[in-house]
């Protein structure tokens, strides 16, 4: 299969188009056929303890084979989700993944728009929720609004019931880090709390994103509803990963860049 790895420290320019064999499913885990995967800025510093490493953690497409012991999917789902972190990831034709880390795609969204929800609305919906605790009537304030996380935390903010604000708010949800997150904490009221899943904040709250089968289900739901609308910034096929992970890493993106496979 067609696959792209990371050869080096040194960003886009260490990645290859590389022909890999397909991988073999072990216990628990599905071989999906990928469809498009979703990139995020600063990904390529992750792996490098682990080299050559395919690089992107989030993949819409199709189940290709189960392991014996996997009651869920099923071959031919269309599925997307998240992938973890400390093991090859899914730019290739076939990738390798637990089982439990996939749910049936958004019936209404192709594959593009599909691998571009789990990492970003995944890690929306823990902060806002899960870590930042935000309620109904709440007032919030969301750094890198446009970008990848920040776009779609805005509308699931606004579904939850929440108002964006820019001063005396409940929460700031920062996305972006450095001078914008000191800036942010002065929008805060007494009392308030802080959420960043950029950098780990002077005082508040770091977290990691987790896999979660129960919220991707919810995402899907609100995407076929009309109410999580992701935001695609540009689509690249695999041969010009290198151009994709350069577009990431830019200034002024609006939503996510995705590598088109099949
Ligand atoms: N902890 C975790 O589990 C986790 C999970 C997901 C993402 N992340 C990290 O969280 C950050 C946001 O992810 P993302 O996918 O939303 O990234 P993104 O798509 O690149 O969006 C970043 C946003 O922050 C803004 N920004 C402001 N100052 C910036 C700066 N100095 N450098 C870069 N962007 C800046 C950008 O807007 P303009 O360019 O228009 O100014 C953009 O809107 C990334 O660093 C990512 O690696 C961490």
């Amino acid at each position: 299969m067609r696959a792209i790895r990371l050869h080096g420290p040194a960003g886009p320019k260490d990645l290859l188009l590389e022909e890999i064999d397909v991988p073999a499913v072990g216990a628990g885990e599905a071989l999906v056929r990928v469809h498009a995967a979703a990139i995020t800025r600063d990904e390529l510093d992750w792996p490098t303890d682990r080299l050559p490493a395919i690089p992107s953690y989030e993949l819409s497409g199709v189940v290709a084979a189960v392991a014996p012991d996997v009651d869920q999917p099923s071959v031919g789902d269309e599925v997307y989700g998240m992938t973890p972190f400390d093991r090859d990831g899914v730019a290739a034709e076939f990738a390798r993944v637990p089982a439990s880390v996939l749910a049936p795609k958004p019936r209404t969204l192709d594959h593009v728009q599909s691998a571009a929800i789990p990492l970003p609305a995944l890690s929306a919906w823990q902060g806002l929720f899960d870590h930042g605790g935000l309620q109904a009537g709440e007032r919030l304030l969301i750094t890198g609004a446009s970008g990848g996380v920040g776009h779609l935390a805005l509308q699931l903010a606004r579904v939850r019931g929440a108002e964006v604000a820019s001063d005396g708010v409940d929460l700031v949800f920062d996305t972006a880090g450095g001078e914008t997150l000191a800036r942010a904490t002065e929008a805060l009221r007494p009392g308030g709390r802080l959420v960043s899943v950029a950098e780990e904040p002077a005082e508040g709250t770091y977290y990691l994103v987790e896999a979660n089968r129960t919220q991707l289900d919810e995402l899907a739901r609100l995407a076929d509803a009309g109410e999580l609308h992701p935001e695609i910034d540009s689509v690249f096929p695999l041969e010009e990963a290198q151009a994709a992970f350069e577009r990431s890493m830019a200034r002024g993106k609006r939503g996510k860049v995705v590598l088109r496979i099949q």
